[in-house]
């Protein structure tokens, strides 16, 4: 059975101060929680620095982005095997804002999956449309577009060894939340997809919903069959709010079990 999971992605906010208050915060209330798994997404520089107070908890340390080459002349590049050093267990690859900020191919992207994997990395692919395309009934093509090119370069394989999340990019940071049923459509079209080629591996992708996920609405959307839980901006930097998604999480896990 797929467990639900809730990341936190701290974007490029916070001191190192405020990432251990934070942590600090959260890590008690998560500890009580029972069998989601939970991370954080954190920025680089704080990664070494969280890890040990991460070490034997809940909650997993992750990282925003990773360079698409191995270690060597790429300055100012990030490679997967610093981050698994560091002790990171998961890492975003394909972020909407790294798609349209930094101008990310999805072939760049595909690369960065694959690093992530070769370093033990939980890649977490991000995919999702832009409202322009929604509003063109292209999301569906969109959202292939971006699978496709990871399976391309790894296989379907490669995709089963991360986790997908489904992130429309005109409810990131927009306080635009989907709908649960638009969320369900989106990530069932992401399942249906992979059952295509391989029904077994596509039972156990864990599929996270991203786009304003707040504690008032994370229940709702974790009940939904597809959605496997959260990737969580503005949100997981609130103690409270994030907690509170969490337990919905463990709530809806629970429920499925019954
Ligand atoms: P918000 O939760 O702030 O909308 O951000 C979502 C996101 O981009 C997570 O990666």
């Amino acid at each position: 059975m797929r467990g639900k999971l809730v990341a936190g992605n701290w974007k490029m906010n916070g001191s190192l101060a405020s990432s251990q208050a934070l942590l600090k915060a959260i890590l008690p209330p998560l500890a009580t929680l029972g069998r989601a798994r939970y991370v954080v997404c954190a920025p680089y520089p704080h990664l070494a620095t969280l890890a040990p107070a991460l070490r034997g908890s809940s909650v997993a340390l992750g990282a925003q982005d990773l360079c698409e080459f191995e270690d060597g002349a790429y300055t100012g590049g990030v490679s997967g095997a610093m981050l698994a050093d560091c002790g990171c267990r998961y890492v975003i690859v394909g972020h909407s804002e790294r798609r349209s900020v930094f101008a990310e191919s999805d072939e760049t992207v595909a690369l960065k999956h694959a690093q992530a994997l070769k370093h033990g990395l939980t890649p977490i692919l991000c995919v999702g449309e832009q409202l322009a395309e929604r509003e063109a009934g292209v999301t569906e093509s969109v959202i292939a577009r971006q699978l496709d090119a990871v399976v391309r370069r790894g296989g379907l394989e490669a995709l089963g060894r991360g986790v997908v999340a489904y992130e429309p990019v005109w409810a990131i940071g927009t306080g635009k939340t989907a709908t649960p049923e638009q969320a369900q459509a989106a990530h069932a079209f992401i399942r249906g997809r992979v059952a295509g080629s391989d029904r077994r591996l596509a039972e156990g992708l864990t599929i996270l919903y991203g786009g304003s996920v707040k504690a008032g609405n994370a229940a709702q959307l974790f009940a939904m069959p597809d959605v496997d839980g959260g990737l969580i901006g503005g949100a997981s930097l609130v103690p409270d709010e994030f907690v509170a998604i969490c337990r919905a999480a463990q709530g809806a896990q629970e429920a499925i079990r019954i």
